[in-house]
């Protein structure tokens, strides 16, 4: 038996799509409240012809801060994947944050521990390895550095690898994998979901920012290759593509049928339309809609390298074109 945590997100639900098209048994974690109707619905989507997958999955209840509700979950479970995390650039989540991403990371793994699970495969993000020096390409062994560059996220995603690092100091087996940027359907309304909503609005302009980005079917893919592996101990960048925001808006553009984006936003405009946003957003007590976090996340350019995966397993990434199309074929028939 699997349990998944975070199976109403973006990499969990392809991910209980993946194992329950493979024949597995699976447990997904629920936060008490939630129901999955959403992510049921993406299941169908995914394939037609698979329907009743969706009825292959045994929702129990539980919060990664609740570590009796981990406990619970995990009688009979062999193998944990552990996909459940809190994403966001608004400086006003970080406690939440911290707490999600390194104490609910650190209670998953005390609880694989105590229960004698067999493999953890912890979903950790390209954040947690750094900023890397001029023109070098970002690997698993670029080493973190503090820097007040760092977002909230980059220390909690950080902070939370350390936990499965530590685990593994303690006997657990485990392997973790660091994605760029996931593109997929999501149906949860947040994270890479709503940047990838909003895209469509923002089309006309740019940023000099670049970054990495993967598809969420490589994603779960590659998850599933390293827990059937022998491998454990090592962490694996998954990236299939470096592109410019302009080039990634491109992408988007030619397939809405829209115009390529043609206007560069300057750094230190959205910097000051950030800060004002912000302020705007303490006062009336709204989230704001971009945050200067985001703005340094859009105009940095970073590189990476998947090279370590794609030679272990002699895989090849699906190109960013494909995934787009893909993630817009699916959010189409989701919202029929
Ligand atoms: N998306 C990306 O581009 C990207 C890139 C690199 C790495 N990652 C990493 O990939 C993993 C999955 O990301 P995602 O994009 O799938 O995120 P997502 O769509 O925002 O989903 C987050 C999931 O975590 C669950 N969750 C949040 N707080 C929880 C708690 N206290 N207890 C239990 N579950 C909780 C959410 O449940 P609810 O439905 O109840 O809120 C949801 O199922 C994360 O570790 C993320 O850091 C993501």
């Amino acid at each position: 038996m699997i349990l998944v945590t975070g199976g109403t997100g973006l990499v969990g639900s392809y991910l209980l799509y993946e194992l329950t098209r493979r024949g597995h048994k699976v447990k997904a974690l629920l936060r008490p409240g939630k129901k999955p109707y959403e992510t049921r619905k993406l299941l169908s989507c995914l394939s037609a012809e698979n329907e009743h997958l969706s009825d292959l999955v045994e929702w129990v209840e539980g919060d990664v801060l609740d570590p009796f509700s981990l406990q619970q979950a995990m009688q009979g479970v062999d193998y944990v994947y552990h996909c459940a995390a809190l994403i966001s650039f608004n400086p006003r989540d970080l406690g939440k944050m911290i707490e999600v991403n390194i104490d609910g990371t650190a209670n998953v793994v005390n609880a694989c521990l105590d229960n004698g699970i067999k493999k953890l495969c912890h979903v950790s993000s390209i954040a947690s390895l750094g900023q890397a020096e001029k023109g070098e390409i970002i690997n698993e062994n670029t080493k973190w550095k503090t820097s007040r560059l760092n977002s909230g996220y980059a220390v909690s995603k950080y902070g939370g690898e350390r936990e499965v690092w530590r685990g593994i100091e303690e006997g657990l087996d485990a392997v973790i994998v660091n994605p760029s940027v996931i593109i997929g359907a999501a149906c949860h309304p947040k994270a890479t979901n709503s940047l990838f909503h909003s895209i469509k609005n923002f089309i006309p302009f740019y940023t000099t920012g670049i970054n990495g980005y993967v598809d969420v079917r490589d994603v779960v893919q590659a998850m599933v290759l390293l827990m059937e592996s022998d491998i454990s101990g090592e962490r694996f960048v998954l990236n299939s593509e470096n592109l410019s925001l302009r080039e990634f808006f491109g992408k988007t553009a030619v397939i809405l049928g829209k115009p390529y984006p043609r206007v560069a936003v300057n750094g230190t405009l959205m910097a000051l339309i950030a800060w004002l946003e912000e302020t705007r957003s303490r006062v009336t007590r709204s989230r704001p809609l971009i945050t200067r976090e985001n703005v340094r996340a859009a105009m940095s350019k970073s590189s990476y390298s998947a090279e370590k995966f794609r030679s272990a397993f002699g895989f090849t990434f699906t190109p960013i074109s494909g995934s787009l199309t893909e993630a817009f074929r699916i959010l189409g028939s989701m919202k029929k």
